[in-house]
């Protein structure tokens, strides 16, 4: 069984990356929603049936385990499906825990009470849905206390990275870190919270500048997901890469070939 990389569009590509090198023995099948990106300006009802259903037809094509490789999808959707959904034998995992490890020093697994850490001013770059729902700034109190986050909801960056309008997306880039600027004029570290932000990743450091250290989450995702195949090694099996799209395969499969820089084909899920 491949291992499962989920995401609305491209954003996940990121990690798909990331894992792929970090794990190159493992095959892994990657499933965009393009059809129904961007997630990020759904409500939480209408993100967890999507997601449901596109991990479902990830199962189907025999993954045992899924990565929601999408903040907006782990944010409102992931508690629910595994307190009620996720059937017996499967594994669902997000991508938000392993960059708060990161960022609060912890390794995989330490549930000490919160307590203080380096950082204390960080930016949270997201989409709408990921910033309301709060659930970075949640697991954040779980394991550090002081640190004063000010996220900046993003709209229209997802939209114009689906599009290839790179100039429109380095644009609103430059704007949402105004923005976030105007709130918190000195952050220490920015969280790029959408999997879709590292493709615009030297334009927020760019924009940013050069004392703020910038978190994206492939690699820290890749580290985990190695962690984690080390003590399950029953999640991984043949099956070959695969990558499904709900969307237009030639046009997505020219979208993502633009932005990995090598030749992506997808094909209906
Ligand atoms: N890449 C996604 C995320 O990490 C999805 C964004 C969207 O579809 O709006 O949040």
């Amino acid at each position: 069984m491949a291992v499962g990389i989920f995401d609305s569009g491209l954003g996940g590509l990121t990690v798909l990356d990331a894992v792929a090198s970090r794990l190159p023995d493992v095959d892994f099948a990657y499933f965009a929603d393009s059809a129904h990106a961007p997630y990020g300006v759904r409500d939480a009802d209408d993100v967890y049936e999507l997601t449901t259903a596109a991990v479902a037809r990830l199962f189907d094509h025999g993954c045992d385990l899924v990565i929601l490789a999408c903040n907006t999808a782990s944010a409102a959707a992931l508690r629910r499906m595994q307190e009620s959904w996720v059937p017996e034998g499967k594994r669902v995992l997000g991508v938000f825990v392993p960059l708060i490890e990161a960022l609060t020093e912890r390794q995989w697994g330490d549930n000490s009470p919160p307590r203080e850490v380096a950082v204390k001013h960080v930016a949270l770059f997201a989409t709408p849905a990921t910033v309301s729902s709060r659930a970075f700034q949640r697991e954040l109190a779980f394991r550090a206390i002081g640190v004063d986050v000010e996220a900046q909801s993003c709209g229209g960056v997802v939209d114009a990275i689906e599009e290839g309008d790179t100039i429109l997306a380095e644009a609103l880039v430059r704007s949402h870190v105004d923005a976030l600027k105007r709130k918190m004029p000195h952050p220490e570290a920015a969280i790029l919270g959408c999997t879709h932000y590292p493709l615009m990743q030297e334009t927020f450091q760019a924009a940013l500048g050069p004392d703020v250290a910038v978190y994206s989450q492939a690699n820290l995702v890749a580290e985990s997901l190695a962690d984690y195949l080390v003590r399950h090694p029953g999640m991984t099996g043949g099956g070959g890469p695969a990558f499904y799209t709900t969307g237009h395969p030639g046009r997505v499969s020219d979208r993502a070939t633009q932005f990995l820089r090598r030749r992506v084909q997808f094909q209906p899920a």
